[in-house]
């Protein structure tokens, strides 16, 4: 998967390069560019923003530097791929976005090429999404039901959950499936408490049935701790689960 992502603070984007995504990244699974928006402007100051229109306050980022910067990076993308006509999937991140879910993130991670523009002050000028939409695909998307001071720290979030969504990018492939969130079993369910060894550690002791070998009586213990973290944690998650996906053991819990 190609990621570019345009950004007035490339340097923010140095935990790319650790981890998870940086062994994607050294493996070629991942091929992540990252643009400075200043790079767009002619002025002394590489000015990005200024005051809204119809008052109000903070700064608004100005729609030229975006326009040029957009135009620049999906044709740059369409080159390095060799398919002059392939655009990427625009992410806009904003607080005012459709949530960015496990199922969301599934479905970017199927893309081949996503661009992330990361905002800053009030936003960026609206006309610049309504221009890009005319010849990419364009999503909104939040993190999370709070305020952040810019886009950078949400595109880390997602291109995070992307990455490890990838074939290859995890070591274990069985472990997407039994994570919280995860499409299947797990979807509108919490991930259960996990264990090590040793079996006991200052008096606690590991629940038995996890050292039963036993593999039926361990998913069943495994669902039932599930249900009951989601009830404590995320009651209205339990709401989601469709009656079909709940067996009469699941309705006693
Ligand atoms: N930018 C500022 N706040 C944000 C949020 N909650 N999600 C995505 N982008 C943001």
């Amino acid at each position: 998967m190609r990621i570019d992502i345009i950004t007035i603070f490339p340097d923010y984007f140095a935990p790319l390069e650790l981890s998870l995504i940086g062994k994607a990244r050294a493996a070629g699974i991942l091929d992540v560019h990252l643009h400075d928006l200043r790079s767009w402007t002619y002025d002394r100051h590489n000015t990005v923003d200024d005051t809204p229109y119809g008052g109000g306050p903070g700064m608004v980022m100005k729609p030229e530097p975006w326009g040029e910067a957009l135009d620049a990076v999906v044709a740059a993308g369409a080159a390095a791929l060799g398919r002059p006509d392939a655009v990427p999937t625009l992410v806009l991140p904003a607080p005012s976005g459709v949530p960015f879910t496990q199922a969301r993130a599934g479905d970017l991670a199927a893309e081949p090429w996503l661009l992330f523009a990361c905002g800053r002050y009030e936003g960026i000028d609206s006309r610049v999404a309504e221009e890009a939409a005319e010849r990419m695909p364009v999503m909104e998307l939040s993190i999370g039901d709070y305020v952040l001071a810019g886009g950078e720290s949400a595109t880390l979030v997602m291109v995070e959950t992307v990455s490890r969504l990838l074939p290859g990018v995890l070591g274990n492939t069985d472990s997407v499936t039994q994570d919280s969130f995860a499409p299947g079993e797990m979807e509108n369910l919490l991930e259960g408490p996990v264990y090590t060894k040793p079996s006991v550690w200052r008096g606690r002791e590991v629940p038995p049935v996890l050292l039963s070998g036993n593999h039926g009586a361990v998913d069943r213990w495994r669902r039932d701790q599930a249900l009951r973290k989601t009830a404590r944690n995320r009651p209205e998650l339990l709401e989601r689960i469709p009656a079909d996906r709940l067996d009469r053991h699941d309705q006693e819990v």
